[in-house]
Order: C-alpha cells, then sequence, then structure tokens
C-alpha cells in the first residue's frame, strides 16, 4: 500500500475521531452555566461544522500531540476546538459582506441555508466555544497548559492572526499588495490557524522552547503551502471536486502568488516547502513520518 494511502486513511480515521466529539459537543445536553441553547442557532453551527470539512487542522494537532507523547483524549479536544475556529472563519467567510459564496464543502452555506444573522451568530458561537472546549474540565491537562493554549489559539485566530490577514485580504482587492504583503497577509488568514495546529502537540505536552520552535516553523512553512496550493486550486479545479466555488480569485482581482508568478512556479516553490518541512523535522528521524507525509499532503491535495 501506497504511503499516501496509508496517510489518507489515517487522515480519515482521525477526521472521525474529531466528528464523534464536536457531535457530542454541539448536542442538545445544556452545560453548567448555559441557560438554554437555541435550536435554530444549534443546527445552524452544525450546518458549518458536521459538513465533510478534510479536518487538516485537528490532524495537525493530535499529530504533533503524538510527536510528544501528549494525552491523546486531551489532543482530541484541542482539535475538536480549532476546527469550530476554522469552521467559523469559513462561515463568516463566505458571507455575502466578504467572499459572498454560496456553496462550502458540497453543500449550501451556512447563510444560504439558514440566514446572514443566523450565520453571523452561529460564527460567534463557534469562535467562542473553542475557548470553552478547551478550558473545560473535561480537558485533562494542567491549567498552564490550558492558558498557554488559549493566548496561542487567541493570537493566532484575531487582530494579528486570522481576522487581521481576512482584513488584509479584503483590501488586496483594491490595493494590489507585492509579493511580501501577499505572504504576510496568507501567513495571517491561513497560516497563523495551521501553525498553531502544528505547534499545539508541542504546546499541550510542555515539550520544551526548541521543539516548540521546530514545530511552528514547520506549521509555517505548511501554511503557506497551504494557501498556496488553494490558490492553485482555486485557478485549476472545478466547484464539484473542491465542493467550493473556484475561479474566483481571478474574478476578484485578488492578488495571489500565483497571478504574480504563475503556476509553474507555484509548482516549484510547493515542492521547496514541502522539501523545507521535513528538513525541519529531521531530528524526529521516523517518529515523525506522519508529520512529513501530511506535508506532501498538503502540496498535492486535490480538493
Ligand atoms: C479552506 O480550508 C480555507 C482556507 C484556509 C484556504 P480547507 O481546505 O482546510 O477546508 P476544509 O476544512 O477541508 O473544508
Ligand atoms: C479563506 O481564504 C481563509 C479563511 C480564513 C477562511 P479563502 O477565501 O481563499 O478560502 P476559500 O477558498 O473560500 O475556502
Ligand atoms: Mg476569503
Ligand atoms: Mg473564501
Ligand atoms: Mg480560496
Amino acid at each position: 500500500m501506497s504511503e499516501r494511502t496509508d496517510f489518507e486513511q489515517k487522515l480519515a480515521t482521525e477526521a472521525r475521531a474529531v466528528e464523534a466529539l464536536l457531535d457530542q459537543l454541539l448536542s442538545s445536553d445544556i452545560r453548567a452555566d448555559e441557560i438554554a441553547r437555541p435550536e435554530r442557532l444549534r443546527a445552524a453551527m452544525r450546518h458549518g461544522v458536521l459538513n465533510g470539512g478534510k479536518r487538516l487542522r485537528p490532524f495537525l494537532v493530535m499529530e504533533s500531540a503524538a510527536l510528544f507523547d501528549a494525552p491523546p483524549q486531551a489532543a482530541l479536544r484541542v482539535a475538536a476546538a480549532l476546527e469550530c475556529i476554522h469552521c467559523y472563519s469559513l462561515v463568516h467567510d463566505d458571507l455575502p459582506a466578504m467572499d459572498d459564496d454560496d456553496l462550502r464543502r458540497g453543500q449550501p452555506t451556512v447563510h444560504k441555508a439558514f440566514d446572514e444573522a443566523t450565520a453571523i451568530l452561529a460564527g460567534d458561537s463557534l469562535l467562542t466555544y473553542a475557548f470553552d472546549v478547551i478550558c473545560a474540565p473535561e480537558t485533562a491537562i494542567s491549567d498552564t497548559a490550558k492558558v498557554a493554549l488559549v493566548l496561542a489559539l487567541s493570537r493566532a485566530s484575531g487582530l494579528g492572526g486570522m481576522a487581521g490577514g481576512q482584513m488584509l485580504d479584503i483590501e488586496a482587492e483594491s490595493r494590489r499588495p507585492d509579493e511580501a504583503g501577499i505572504i504576510r497577509l496568507q501567513a495571517m488568514k491561513t497560516g497563523a490557524l495551521i501553525r498553531f495546529a502544528a505547534e499545539a502537540g508541542a504546546i499541550l505536552s510542555g515539550a520544551s522552547d526548541e521543539d516548540r520552535r521546530r514545530l511552528r516553523l514547520y506549521g509555517e512553512k505548511i501554511g503557506l503551502a497551504f494557501q498556496l496550493a488553494d490558490d492553485l486550486l482555486d485557478l485549476t479545479a472545478d466547484a464539484a471536486t473542491m465542493g467550493k466555488a473556484t475561479g474566483k480569485d481571478a474574478a476578484r482581482g485578488k492578488g495571489t502568488l500565483v497571478s504574480l508568478h504563475g503556476e509553474a512556479w507555484a509548482r516549484e516553490t510547493l515542492s521547496n516547502l514541502v522539501a523545507e518541512a521535513e528538513a525541519l523535522l529531521a531530528p524526529y528521524g521516523i517518529r515523525a513520518s506522519t508529520l512529513v507525509a501530511a506535508a506532501r499532503f498538503v502540496a498535492e491535495r486535490r480538493n
């Protein structure tokens, strides 16, 4: 069996585990100090989350945690928390005021299936819930580790991370950033959550600063690769394969590295980024082979 097949099977198995937990977290059972879970909002959150994403970010959390022997159940909860933030970012990214998309993961976007106000609230609630899931007593790690995770995830998600990157991405439609500007906005809008995913295992297990630094750098490489692949797929793939509209970046005149340098450059850069990510993990030898395969998957993905 090829390495790729093994990797995809592992990705699918871990996706099922995180989906089972997300399903349970988004059940109708109210938790201590919650007053009620309004059914329409809960349904919209479920629509935005339990709809067949690749679950790559949760996978990176679980695999980086495994590298440092962190408790798998706690890692799974951190993975689910991060997926809540990722899904919130997609729900809001698709809104009419942002990318105005009707299709996500092969289904109507949340504002299409429900309405805009509900989609905004579903995003708000998913963002907030992520921090609940990390801090809840069921996440069996030290308070020190929880605070470190909450701090890192807040910074990855907010003003100086994903949301800030989305702002720069909108501005890029009218201001055409240069290469450095594009790299920075992509490191923020997409890279920050992926970097957090890679680093989270080291944080969870209280690994050394050196380990944390290596995983961060690995996350930065694959984060850049991930958005480069997304931009290539936007240009080359069809909506049925992607489960979302394609050809939108060119239509909106969005400055991407692909529009700046072309497809051939993008493919070569992708393979360089994979090699750099792989080199960063060399000190862990065979134990990091799944994370190495993840870097290849990011660059070679077809959807
Ligand atoms: C899409 O992310 C948004 C970007 C950051 C480019 P994914 O390609 O990981 O989307 P899902 O989670 O698999 O749907
Ligand atoms: C989205 O980038 C990044 C997010 C923070 C959601 P895109 O706008 O390119 O993502 P898609 O192509 O809609 O998934
Ligand atoms: Mg967008
Ligand atoms: Mg979009
Ligand atoms: Mg895109």
